[in-house]
């Protein structure tokens, strides 16, 4: 029995194709902290994680012929992205991915104020939030898991947070589980803002892409992109991804909603049930034949098509990225929650920890 258990235990482990983890330096920051950058690699994917915000820098498939390429935009070194405060590239970001409006929010009675640094909002957690610390990292089975202890306070949040962010590599699949605790109740949404191109880093936009989205209903937003409140369905409208459509297909749509994300920059409310990997979206790139496939627990995904982009940041092998060369899948509870008490709730309390998962899987199509 044991030795038929052991056998068993072998062909599955071969079946998944286990992750090789190693790391290097990816140079220090002005403080002088060393940036770790942590190589987990399978027959089907090689991904580069760092310690400075969590982030992906770098992310190779195979295409339909077996060449591989790296389907996400970065840069070449630290320079690149401590010069960079605006896109997130790759980055973890938090304490609360996308917006809260004005940057306050009330907890318990008591009124709290992020930073703004998005006018008139705060985003991504202030302008000094996860996206821009450098984490600490230990290697774990198939990955790495990097770590934040985020001070009572930091970026005007309550309670100390202590957050994990764990990277595995399993085949051709990417995991990502986020995970978090705090002292004192607080808000939490965490998320990663991986700028997709399945074409490859540098080969032009991502308007030709086919996107499904396993979503029926969108938060629509106003001119400073806060959700309105009420949740609209998609259909007969620019956002029905129910069937796979190109991004590029009604981008430029005479659409109030478009226009007030200068493009895609909108939450998706994903169908099934919150707290459950399931379907949330799907990229199809018919040149290369890679496909995207993304699974969540969280009830929401920001879908942005690097509308901000505008061709004056030079990426990881020298070109230079125009607007809509990477397109944003940021799995995550709805913009400006702590403000929204009809949304999913986005509080932690002490002795509750947060956990999130979201898988990226690729496969090719003809
Ligand atoms: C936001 C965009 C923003 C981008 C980069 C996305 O999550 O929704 O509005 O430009 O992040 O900061």
């Amino acid at each position: 029995m044991k030795l038929f258990r052991a056998v068993l235990f072998c062909m599955t482990s071969a079946a998944i194709a286990h992750a090789s983890v190693t790391h290097t330096s990816f140079g220090t920051l002005p403080s002088g902290a060393a940036v770790e950058i942590y190589t987990l690699k399978s027959p089907a994917v090689e991904i580069r994680v760092m310690t400075y915000g969590a982030r992906v820098v770098s992310l190779a498939t195979k295409d339909r012929d077996g060449k591989m390429g790296d389907v996400v935009l970065g840069y070449a070194n630290i320079e690149g992205y401590l010069g960079d405060t605006k896109t997130y590239f790759g980055s973890v970001p938090g304490r609360y991915a996308n917006r809260i409006a004005l940057g306050k929010f009330t907890l318990d009675g008591k009124q709290y104020q992020i930073p703004i640094n998005n006018a008139p909002n705060a985003l991504h957690g202030g302008p000094d939030g996860f996206a821009s610390r450098n984490w600490t990292a230990k290697e774990i089975p198939n990955g790495v898991e990097f770590t934040l202890i985020s001070p009572d306070g930091d970026q005007g949040f309550p309670g100390k947070m202590t957050a994990h962010v764990r990277y595995t590599l399993e085949g051709s699949t990417v995991r990502i589980v986020y995970s978090a605790t705090s002292d004192k109740p607080t808000v939490v949404n965490l998320t990663n803002h991986s700028y997709f191109n399945l074409g490859g880093e540098a080969s032009g936009t991502i308007l030709n892409e086919k996107l499904t989205l396993d979503a029926d209903q969108y938060t629509p937003i106003d001119a400073t992109s806060i959700p309105l409140g009420q949740l609209a369905p998609v259909a007969g409208t620019p956002f029905d991804f129910t069937k796979p459509e190109s991004v590029g297909a009604r981008i430029g749509a005479d659409d109030v909603q478009l226009k007030n994300g200068s493009g895609y920059d909108h939450n998706l409310v994903l169908r099934g049930k919150s707290g459950e990997l399931r379907p949330a979206a799907k990229v199809y790139d018919a040149t290369s034949g890679r496909v995207l496939s993304v699974e969540t627990t969280e009830p929401g995904v920001q879908f942005y098509s690097g509308n901000f982009l505008d061709g004056t940041l030079t990426g990881i092998s020298g070109v230079k990225y125009v607007q809509h060369s990477g397109l944003c899948l940021e799995t995550q509870h709805f913009p400006d929650s702590p403000n929204r008490p009809n949304f999913p709730s986005t509080e932690l309390k002490p002795g509750q920890t947060y956990h999130s998962e979201t898988t990226w899987t690729f496969t090719t199509e003809k």
